[in-house]
């Protein structure tokens, strides 16, 4: 039985063990394929810890794809769990009432960003959140076209994946996609399409892009049909790019020229993440629309789309969905936010984020094949090439990185071509944050 405060993984087995391997047949033989890229079987899990069905422990570098930023099954949370699947387990929040989706919205408008009233439609997933926001910024605009960038990733279904951009897999023999979908550079200071080292000159990477989506707006993008613009305020799936401090002001002055909502797609970057409890405050930038969910209730299955209440549907039927804001899944995000500010998780994702930070930096300088360390808070990733002097992406030897990592017991996700995040909960420790980082050193020198 794992407790969360375990020193350092331990394995014991081949990877997968015999027991792994069979629920790995059993999945390939009965479940669709989906994104699996690692032979983790997971039985149970605390904290950053998780153990596998051989017996494996693992220290866990992925939050369930950064779900669990409060840890594997905090405590409080899975008592509010527990304490609301006793009272009620669903209701139907769209067509009757309870009180833990109201005390959830309330919230939720009192710890975004803007000081305007907000109103929240409760979905059950990222995508579910981003198709609202849509749809939102259709009815409340009478606009047809939706801006995002390159690289962007904003989810699976036909309306969020009109907007994804991230890898040509996700769209093959998906189109024709949703209509008036349309795209613009993002500015990666790393490598980008106008050939500017952005850490160099950031405000010129900035101009660039907002140059070329004034650009659209001149020659086939009318600015007047466009409803809003999407964007991660730190890119995701994507490769966790932090765009230079100048992109979302300019951005934000842009939308408001033209009377263009902004959408922040806070799904990956929100709740804590980057050292603040939302990425674009970081940026000091207020968004119309923001789009939450992943960590928002600690692992239950929830989305939010966050917005100026003036932008609501305002008739009855024209957006709904029947688990949206299930009771238990708004006790647990409530018990989430609380754990959240009375654990200060927030501050320590920034502290811990800055000593991984440094750590990865560190590599960056000793090994050739790290292009590049970069992040906020305890959302970093690095960039493997196969030269610091050509960049080209280097994903083989990245896949070859995270797997000597796993076998040492720390288990990782990648991100853009050849990035691999690192993104444990936030309630992770100094000692752990050190134990992932001499784990990944290893991992690297190995495989270099
Ligand atoms: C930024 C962002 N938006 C949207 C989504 C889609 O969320 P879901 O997988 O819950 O549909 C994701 C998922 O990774 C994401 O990272």
């Amino acid at each position: 039985m794992i407790t969360g405060k375990e020193e350092r993984p331990r394995i014991v087995t081949a990877l997968p063990g015999s027991c792994g391997k069979e629920i790995i047949a059993g999945d390939e033989r009965h479940l669709a394929t989906t994104t699996k890229a690692s032979p983790a079987v997971v039985k149970q899990a605390r904290g950053i810890v998780f153990e596998d069905v051989d017996g494996n422990v693992f220290f866990d570098f992925t939050s369930g794809i950064g779900v669990t930023n409060t840890g594997h099954c905090h405590p409080a949370v899975v008592k509010a769990v527990q304490e609301q699947a006793e009272k009620v387990l669903h209701f139907a929040g769209t067509d009757f009432y309870y009180d833990t989706q109201v005390n959830l919205g309330r919230r939720l408008a009192e710890i975004t960003p803007g000081c305007f009233d907000k109103k929240t439609y409760f979905g059950n997933s990222g995508a579910e959140a981003v198709e609202a926001a849509i749809k939102l910024a259709r009815w409340s605009t009478n606009r047809k076209f939706m801006l995002a960038f390159m690289g962007a990733f904003h989810g699976r279904t036909m309306g969020a994946l009109s907007l994804t951009a991230s890898k040509v897999v996700q769209k093959q023999r998906f189109f024709p996609w949703m209509p008036g979908a349309v795209h613009a550079p993002f500015p990666n200071p790393y490598r980008n399409v106008f050939g500017i080292d952005g850490y160099e000159e950031p405000d010129e990477l900035t101009n660039r892009v907002i140059g070329y989506i004034e650009e659209m707006f001149k020659k086939y993008v009318p600015a007047d049909e466009v409803a809003a613009i999407f964007v991660e305020a730190v890119q995701g799936e994507g490769g966790y790019i932090v765009p230079p401090a100048s992109f979302l002001p300019a951005l934000r002055k842009l939308a408001d020229e033209h009377h263009i909502l902004l959408v922040d797609d806070e799904i990956q970057a929100g709740f804590g993440r980057t050292g603040k409890m939302f990425a674009i405050e970081h940026f000091d930038v207020v968004p119309d629309v923001i789009t939450l969910s992943k960590a928002i209730a600690s692992g239950i299955p929830i989305g939010a789309t966050v917005f100026d209440a003036k932008y609501d549907f305002g008739v009855k039927g024209a957006h709904s969905t029947t688990f949206g804001g299930n009771p238990v899944a708004c006790a647990a995000s409530l018990a989430t936010i609380d754990v959240l500010q009375k654990e200060k998780l927030v501050e320590n994702a920034a502290r811990q984020g800055q000593l991984m930070h440094r750590r990865l930096k560190e590599m960056e300088e000793t090994y050739e094949c790290v292009g590049d360390a970069r992040g906020l808070g305890l959302m970093q990733a690095t960039e493997f090439v196969k030269s610091k002097e050509g960049k080209e992406p280097a994903p083989k030897l990245r896949n070859q990185v995270m797997e000597n990592a796993l076998k040492r017991g720390l288990l990782l996700l990648s991100c853009g071509e050849s990035g691999i995040r690192y993104i444990p909960p936030l309630t992770v420790t100094e000692e752990q944050v050190d134990v992932g980082m001499d784990i990944m050193e290893e991992s690297i020198r190995e495989a270099c």
